[in-house]
């Protein structure tokens, strides 16, 4: 495993609304916290030898200006951008100034077998691959899918 300090480092966005898991429609989207899944994201990206940072906002334009922020400064960038993967251009229009670092959208719902103005989503062809459907697990996946691209 690289040492830490050299470890590829990943950045993973909860857009609106995650803050809430553990409470929020849990027949849904499960009991687990988003701190029980970031603190998963540290366990995986030991495992894997990466550096893994979490980040959270409920903000349209904060998540814009982190994903600005990861311009030559993060190797790969994982991203659930709960509703805001459906209508928001603005989000999308940041993950391509991301150029060549790969990006990997994840929903811990099966977005196609739920309401249609959930089917389509914004930035699923900006990714290099999306991860739907596996609940908190989604996040191991495609921290692992990260790695192996990266690595
Ligand atoms: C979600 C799916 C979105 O449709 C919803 O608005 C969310 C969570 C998911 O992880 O399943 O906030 O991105």
């Amino acid at each position: 495993m690289e040492k830490p300090g050299n470890a590829p480092r990943v950045l993973v966005i909860h857009g609106p609304n995650l803050n809430m898991l553990g409470k929020r429609e849990p027949e849904v989207y499960g009991t687990i916290t988003l701190d029980d899944i970031n603190k998963g994201l540290i366990r995986t990206a030991e495992k894997s030898g990466l550096s893994v940072e979490s980040f959270q906002s409920n903000h349209e334009g904060v998540i814009v200006e982190k994903i600005q922020e990861a311009v030559d400064n993060y190797n790969g960038l994982i991203i659930n951008p709960g509703a805001l993967t459906h209508y928001s251009i603005s989000i999308r229009d940041a993950l391509l100034l991301l150029g060549d670092t790969p990006v990997i959208e994840i929903h811990l719902s099966n977005i196609y077998k739920r309401e249609p103005f959930r089917h389509k989503s914004m930035v699923a062809d900006v990714a290099v691959g999306q991860i739907s459907g596996f609940g908190a697990f989604g996040y191991t996946l495609a921290l692992e899918a990260m790695a192996n691209i990266i690595t």
